[in-house]
Formats: structure tokens, sequence, C-alpha cells
């Protein structure tokens, strides 16, 4: 049977520093908020060690915003939350979580982390598992790490046997001397827990109750030093979320040319931590790539383009300055400079959207052009259609909208509006310089527009000379 883990994170905290309403677990950096990193992390943790594992939330500040974000998640069933009403400490914090949840004494392992370290991954777990299972007999495992500026972070005080950790305020001068610093992240055996939480008190500086009590020198508790504090940065305020934003950013883009992905310029791109891109695709300067974007294999995307949401295939080009959001690009296709594909723009493969086109909640079939100087909403344009310059769906009454239906291999001359709703059929061809309000069927020519009068001789009426 799998062994199991309840893995416990602690967000009931309000943040102060941060000067937001909003729970600092639900700050968001890379596209994700601090706490989805933990999660993802926990998860990921649980699953490439084969550990049955659930995941107790421990919320307090603003809850109903917290307990919202687990309704939406995707792995919602395997979160659960428990209400710390006040914020006594973290050992208090961990209680709240077995009194609520009281089934997570039953898991064998119990893992304890804060919810404002979004660059922890699976890996430090898994090293901190390891050590744990590693030394029969021990009880509890902490990571610990040597700090630059210790200031802020309880010390780790090694002892004959195991080790305690003593807060900032609580500590001697000499014990603030000590490098070595408690990250937070814990993984013990919960019997342990079961033994000491409850006599832990909170006879200290702060009036708290301390969860780092459950490391004492009489227990067979272990003390991790991991060679980096990088993974283990929290963050308190709004200068330290920009900054591991830069350090998420960057560890992306280098995972990301790992991948065989070439960025012209790696150190000016924006890109999310949720996003992926294909092998051989080249990143020119200045690209911000959001959300849930999935960029395929062998897509070029220029400079100054914002793609949010979207999702382009292989071998597209979207090119210079081009915006997207939640947008569709098929293979081949080829978007910009200077487009706007709103969402629902599905854009067929080897279709071409030129400069200054606007696409919004319309599908253009496999080849069709709109190369020029356009809006496009509530369409679908067929195969190998050719749409003009200056193109308009005139989609909306100042009430409702409506649809612009366009076949296959139909031209459309330049300057042309479509009031809808309105249909033209295949092979069809439209003048340019009409306005269309009546359907054009299959093969048929349409032209709406005034037939021109032409006066020999005449323009000298009309120009314009100018008297010295
Ligand atoms: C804690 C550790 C300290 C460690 C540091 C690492 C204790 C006593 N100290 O201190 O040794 O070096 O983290 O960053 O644990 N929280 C609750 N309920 C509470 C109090 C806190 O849920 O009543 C949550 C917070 O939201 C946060 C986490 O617990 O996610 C840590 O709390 P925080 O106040 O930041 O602890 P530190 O003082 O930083
Ligand atoms: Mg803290």
């Amino acid at each position: 049977m799998n062994e199991s883990i309840g893995l416990v994170i602690l967000a009931a905290g309000k943040g102060t520093r941060m000067k937001i309403d909003t729970p600092k677990a639900l700050a968001k950096t890379a596209g994700k908020c601090l706490l989805d990193y933990v999660v993802d992390a926990s998860l990921n943790f649980a699953h490439e060690t084969a550990l049955k594992a659930e995941i107790g939330l421990v919320v307090g500040h603003k809850k109903e915003l917290l307990e919202a974000w687990l309704a939406s998640h995707p792995a919602k069933s395997q979160l659960k939350t428990a209400w710390q009403k006040e914020q006594k400490g973290t050992a208090d914090a961990l209680k709240a979580c077995f009194n609520d949840l009281p089934h997570f004494w039953n898991y064998e392992y119990t893992m304890v982390a804060c919810a404002d370290t979004p660059m922890i991954r699976a890996t430090e777990f898994k090293i901190l598992f390891e050590a744990l299972k590693s030394h029969p007999g021990c009880v509890g495992v902490a990571a610990t790490f040597e700090a630059h500026d210790p200031k802020g972070y309880g010390r780790i005080v090694h002892g004959n046997h195991g080790f305690h950790i003593v807060e900032e305020k609580d500590a001697s001068p000499k014990e603030r001397e000590i490098t070595e610093v408690n990250s937070g992240f814990y993984i013990l055996k919960t019997k342990h827990v079961k033994e000491v939480l409850g006599s832990i008190g909170n006879n200290n500086k702060s009036g708290e109750f301390y969860l780092t009590d459950l490391f004492q020198d009489k227990y067979e508790v272990k003390a991790v030093k991991f060679p980096s504090e990088v993974p283990f940065l929290g963050i308190n305020t709004m200068e330290q979320l920009a900054d591991v934003t830069t350090l998420l950013r960057q560890r992306k883009v280098k995972q990301l040319m790992i991948d065989g992905v070439e960025f012209l310029n790696p150190n000016t791109v924006h890109i999310d931590e949720d996003v992926t891109i294909g092998v051989g695709s080249v990143i020119y300067p200045n690209v911000t790539l959001l959300g849930k974007t999935k960029i395929g294999e062998k897509v070029i995307v220029e400079s100054g383009a914002f793609i949010k949401n979207s999702t382009v295939n292989s071998n597209a080009e979207i090119l210079a300055h081009s915006y997207l959001d939640e947008a569709l690009v098929h293979e081949d296709a080829t978007i910009g400079p200077m487009a706007r594909l709103r969402p629902g723009a599905d854009i067929g493969p080897e279709a071409k959207i030129g400069n200054f086109v606007e696409v919004k909640k319309s599908k253009l079939a496999k080849g069709a052009k709109v190369s020029h100087l356009s809006y496009v909403g509530d369409a679908e344009i067929g195969e190998n259609t050719n749409i003009g310059c200056g193109f308009i769906t005139c989609n909306y009454d100042g009430v409702n909208k409506h649809k612009t239906k366009i076949g296959s291999n139909t031209f459309i001359g330049s300057d042309c509006q479509m009031v809808a709703p309105i249909q033209i059929g295949n092979d069809a061809f439209v003048a340019a310089g009409s306005t269309i309000t009546k359907d054009v069927p299959d093969g048929g020519f349409g032209i709406a527009r005034s037939s021109q009068v032409t006066k020999e001789g005449a323009a000298k009426r009309f120009l314009k000379t100018k008297k010295n």
C-alpha cells in the first residue's frame, strides 16, 4: 500500500507588509498566485514519490477569497481548508488543520509549507522526505540554509543530539550571529506531531505558539541544509514580489532554452510560468507570453508580440507588435505585423491576417486571407477566400450582434462592408467599394455602389490654384 502524507500549507497570515487587502497567498507572480506554486510543488512531490496525499490549507484572513480560489482549482478534490480563527502562531495554525480535518492524523507523514514561497519545487520536498526516510528513528526534518542576512529568520541551534530553533525576537546576541536559518518547511512523522503539538506553549516574546518547538535537541530530528536560499524565498513586500518575478522569469527562460527554444535576447522577454513553447521556435526580443498560452514547434514570434491565453500551432508566424487574447492560430498561419486577435478568433491553417486587422469571435478556414486594415467580427470565412483591404463586418446594430458568413474561394474587393446578418456564397465575387445588405449566392457577383460619371475637361473647375 502507498505511504500517505498530509500536506499542510499555512496561509492564514494577513501579509500586512504587502499593503494589499487580499490575502498575500493570492498575490500574483508570473501568471499564477503565490499559493498555486506551493500547491503545484506539493502535489508534484506527492505524485513523483507515489504518496497518497491531500492538502490542508489553513486559512484565516479573508478566508472566503481563498475558499473561492480553491473552488475553481482543477485539483480541488485533493484540497481541503481549515479555519484558524485567530492568528496565534504557526503551531496554532497546524492545530487548526487537525481540528477541522481530523482524518489528517491518519496520514503517516505531515508536511508543513508556507503559502508565500513561489520558488519552491517538488525537488526540495523530495530531498527533505528522503532525508527523513534515510534516518531510521528520525521523527522530523526541517529545511535550512545559510542566509546572507539571517535577520527575521529563526536560527538553527545545534545540540548534542538534534537541534532547536530560536526566533529572532527570543534569540540571545550570540544566537543571532548564527547564519543557518529555518526555512519554515518541514516533514514530520504525524505520530511525533500528535505527541508534541498539544504541549507547545506561548511563553515567548511574541506570545505566539511556535511550530518550531516541534524540534528539540531531545528528539530525533534533523536539519537538512540546502545549498541555496532561493527555493525558500518568501514574499513579504511588493519589492520582494518583483524580485521573485524576475527570478521566476529567468528560471523559465533557462528551462525553455534547455528544451530547444531559441531566444534572440532572453533578458527582455516575459514568459509566465504555465506557458509552453515547442522545440525549434524562435522568440525575438521584447515578447510577452502570458497565462495558459501554448506555442507549438518552429513558431516565430517577433518583437513586441503580446500573447495571452492563446494557442499558436506549429510553423505559424506572429509578426511584430501583434496582440493575441484567447485566440487560436493554426499551423502555418501568419499574423501581423500589428494585428489584433480578440477572444474567439480562430485562424485556420495557412491563413493570413495582415497589418491593422482586428478579428473577434470569427473563424477563418484554411488559406483565407485578410491582409490589410480590416475588422472581422462574428464572421465565418471559407477556404482560400480573399478579403481585400479596408473590409468591415457591420456586426452590431446597437443592441444585438449578427453573423457574417462568406463561403470558400470567394473574392471580396477592397473597401467593402457587410451589413450583418448576411451570407455570401462560395466562388462569389463582391466588387470593391460595396456596402452589401443583401445575400450573394454561390457563384454570384455583388456590387453596391453608385455608378461613376466622368466629364472631360471639367477638372479645372475644381482644381484650386494659389493666387500669388
Ligand atoms: C517562521 C518561523 C521561522 C522561519 C520563518 C521562515 C515560526 C515560529 N517561525 O517565522 O523560524 O525562519 O518562518 O520564513 O514558525 N501563519 C498562519 N497562522 C499564524 C501565523 C502564521 O497561518 O497564526 C502562516 C503565515 O501566513 C505564513 C506562515 O504561517 O504563511 C509563516 O508565518 P510568518 O508569520 O511569516 O512566520 P515568520 O515570523 O516568518
Ligand atoms: Mg514569514
